[in-house]
């Protein structure tokens, strides 16, 4: 049973394609990471599966009442805003309907500090978003996205402008996380992801998918990959590929 199916979808932005006829489909519990080159359309992808965008042509199916939890790519938050780490994960709750300055519940308050316990900040509590690492910050952001429960969460980039302890830590959160929850997320750097993740999806406006079974080599990723790849393969001898794919439009 797929958690989420896409169907022949098309997304144009006036003229621009953004996605060409994309054919995914997504299992429960899968951790699919999504590559491909800037402005290949990865977040645009994203955006289709949270109904931000509608897509030209083709179809999105999920499963019923399925709960998506988004991290987007680069906050938008001015750090110099007098907000605690405690006020920015409470704003998970908030839904369209609520003003900013809605009175949280206990019980609110009680999930949002089990949630910064699990993931290791709740000594930050109180603290200014400003005075957060860039690690730190990250985790609030993911802590944000947990406050409904998601079924499925979408992170585009959530590692990026982190250095390589930062980022395995975040890695070794969201493989803990898997184990209850989809997860689909943009990376750029699938040479430290490859052992948490499950599934690939290259996005340059095509979709290329690699399941977890898949054995890469350089012959399948020259022919297969949608995209430059920087990855590396499952086999006994990790190994980096860079590789340009050829003949390929820009
Ligand atoms: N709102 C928009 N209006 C017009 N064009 C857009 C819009 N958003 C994205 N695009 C274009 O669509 C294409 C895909 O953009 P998208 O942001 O999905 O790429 P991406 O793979 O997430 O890139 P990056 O790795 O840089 O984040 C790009 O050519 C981009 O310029
Ligand atoms: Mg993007």
């Amino acid at each position: 049973m797929y958690i989420i199916e896409m169907q022949d979808v098309n997304v144009n932005y006036g003229r621009v394609r953004a996605l060409d006829n994309i054919n995914l489909k997504v299992k429960e519990k899968e951790f699919l990471g999504i590559i491909g080159p800037n402005g290949g359309g990865k977040t645009t992808l994203l955006k289709v599966l949270l109904g931000l965008i509608k897509p030209n042509s083709g179809k999105v199916k999920m499963q019923k009442d399925i709960k998506l939890g988004y991290v987007p790519q680069f906050t938008s938050f001015n750090k110099k805003f007098p907000i605690r780490v405690l006020d920015v994960i409470l704003m998970g709750k908030l839904t369209k309907r609520m003003k900013l300055l809605h009175k949280y519940s206990k019980k609110d308050i009680q999930v949002a500090e089990q949630i910064m316990n699990k993931l290791g900040i709740l000594e930050f509590k109180n603290r200014q978003i400003g005075q957060l690492s860039g690690g730190q910050m990250q985790k609030v952001l993911i802590a944000r996205s947990l406050m409904i429960d998601p079924d499925i969460l979408i992170l585009d980039e959530p590692t990026a402008s982190l250095d390589s302890n930062a980022k395995n830590d975040i890695y070794q959160l969201l493989k803990e996380i898997n184990s209850e929850k989809t997860i689909i997320m943009v990376s750029h750097d699938m040479g430290i992801v490859s052992s948490y993740i499950g599934s690939i999806a290259c996005v340059n406006k095509q979709l290329h998918y690699h399941g977890d079974d898949i054995h890469i080599d350089e012959q399948e990723i020259q022919e297969a990959y949608g995209c430059p790849i920087d990855l590396i393969t499952h086999g006994t001898t990790p190994h980096r590929v860079l590789r340009e794919h050829k003949g390929e439009e820009n």
